[in-house]
C-alpha cells in the first residue's frame, strides 16, 4: 500500500510586507535583504494564530481532494510556533474543521517538519493503520522575532500548507530519508518555558525569541541539501534525470542557489518562491508544493523531491510521484 497526495492547501495572512518596512526602525534595507537573501516581502499575521492559517490550508487541501473532513483518521500539524503547548495545533485544526474521528497530534522538526511529518502520516497509511490523513506545516513566525535583531527579523514570515494523503495502490510517496545531528552551539534557537519553580531562584537569559547565527546555519544547510537529494534517490532505480522538479525549504535564495552550484545537473529543478513569502520554517515547502499544483506545474506520473533542513539540526527528504 502506498500513500498518495490527493489534494494540497496553503494560507497566509493578508498582510504583505516589503523590505522597506524595517528600514524605519532598524539599520537595514531592502538592498541587503534582497541581495544577501533574496527576500523581497513576506505576509505577518495581524492576529491570526498558527491553527487559523493551518485550518484555512487544511480547508483548501481538502477542497481538492474530494474528502470530507469527518472521512480524515489522522490529523498531524507540524510547527514550532503552536497556538498553545496543549491542546496541540492539530486537536485545535481538527475541531475547526470537523474531523470528528481524527486522531491529532504535532511535530516539532523546526523548518524540517513537513518532511518529517509527512513520513509519519504515510507510515501509517502504507502499514494499513489508517487510510487518510491531513498534514499541515504552519507557523506564526513573527511572534517569535525578535524585532530589535535585523538578522533574524528581516527573514522569516507566516504561512501554512496542508496536503491530504490517502491509502493508494498507485505509487505516491515512494521514499523519504530523514536526519538528524547535534546543534552543538546553540545556533539556531526558540527557547521554551524556562524551569522556574519553588526551588528555583530565578532562570536567566531566557527570550522566547528565535536567535540564529548565520554562519553556522548556512554552513549546515548548504552540507545536507545534496546529501538529502543523494538519500532519497538511493536504491529506488531512479536518478537526477527522472526528477521532475525539486521542492527546498525556502530558508533564501543565496543559501540555496550556493547549495544548488555543488549540484549544477539539478539546477534547473529547484522551486523557489522566498522571494515572496521568507522563511515560513515548517510551512514552507507545503506552501510550494500546494503553490505548483496550484499554477499547473506537475501532471500525474511526474516524480518530484521534497527537501526540509533547519533547526535541530534535522533534515529531510521526501521521493514522490504525483
Ligand atoms: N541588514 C543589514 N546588515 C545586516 C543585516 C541586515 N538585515 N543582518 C546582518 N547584518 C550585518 C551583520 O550585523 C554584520 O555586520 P558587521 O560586519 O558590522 O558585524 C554583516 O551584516 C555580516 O553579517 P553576517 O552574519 O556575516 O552576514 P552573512 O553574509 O553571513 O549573511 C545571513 C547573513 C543570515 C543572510 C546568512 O548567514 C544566512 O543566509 N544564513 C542562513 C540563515 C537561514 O537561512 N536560517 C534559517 C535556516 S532554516
Amino acid at each position: 500500500m502506498y500513500s498518495k497526495i490527493i489534494g494540497a492547501g496553503f494560507y497566509v495572512p493578508d498582510n504583505m510586507v516589503k523590505n522597506e518596512f524595517f528600514e524605519s526602525f532598524l539599520d537595514t534595507n531592502d538592498e541587503w535583504i534582497s541581495s544577501r537573501t533574496g527576500i523581497k516581502s513576506r505576509f505577518f499575521s495581524k492576529g491570526e494564530n498558527t491553527s487559523d492559517l493551518g485550518t484555512k490550508a487544511a480547508e483548501m487541501a481538502l477542497d481538492e481532494s474530494g474528502l470530507k473532513a469527518d472521512e480524515l483518521d489522522m490529523i498531524v500539524f507540524a510547527t514550532m510556533t503552536p497556538d498553545m503547548y496543549m491542546p496541540s495545533t492539530a486537536c485545535i485544526v481538527k475541531k475547526n474543521i470537523g474531523a470528528e474521528k481524527a486522531f491529532a497530534f504535532d511535530i516539532g522538526a523546526a523548518c524540517s517538519g513537513f518532511m518529517y511529518a509527512l513520513t509519519v502520516a504515510s507510515q501509517f497509511i502504507e502499514n494499513g493503520s489508517v487510510r487518510n490523513a491531513l498534514v499541515i506545516g504552519g507557523e506564526v513566525m513573527s511572534k517569535a522575532l525578535d524585532f530589535s535583531d535585523r538578522s533574524t527579523a528581516v527573514l522569516f514570515g507566516d504561512g501554512a500548507g496542508a496536503v491530504v494523503l490517502a491509502a493508494s495502490q498507485e505509487p505516491g510517496i515512494i521514499k523519504s530519508y530523514l536526519g538528524a545531528k547535534d546543534d552543538s552551539k546553540l545556533s539556531l534557537v526558540l527557547e521554551a518555558l524556562p524551569v522556574e519553580n519553588p526551588f528555583v531562584e530565578k532562570a536567566e537569559g531566557s527570550t522566547n525569541k528565535l536567535a540564529m547565527e548565520g554562519r553556522e546555519v548556512f554552513k549546515f544547510s548548504t552540507q545536507v541539501v545534496g546529501q538529502a537529494i543523494d538519500e532519497v534517490l538511493k536504491d529506488t532505480g531512479y536518478g537526477y534525470e527522472d526528477v521532475k522538479m525539486i521542492i527546498p525549504h525556502q530558508a533564501n535564495y543565496r543559501l540555496i542557489d550556493y547549495a544548488i552550484g555543488k549540484n549544477k545537473n539539478l539546477q534547473d529543478k529547484f522551486y523557489l518562491n522566498v522571494d515572496r513569502y521568507g522563511n515560513t520554517s515548517a510551512g514552507s515547502v507545503a506552501i510550494a508544493l500546494s503553490e505548483v499544483r496550484q499554477k499547473g506545474l506537475l501532471k500525474p506520473g511526474d516524480l518530484i523531491i521534497l527537501l526540509g533542513f533547519g533547526g535541530g539540526f534535522t533534515w529531510g527528504s521526501l521521493l514522490i510521484k504525483i
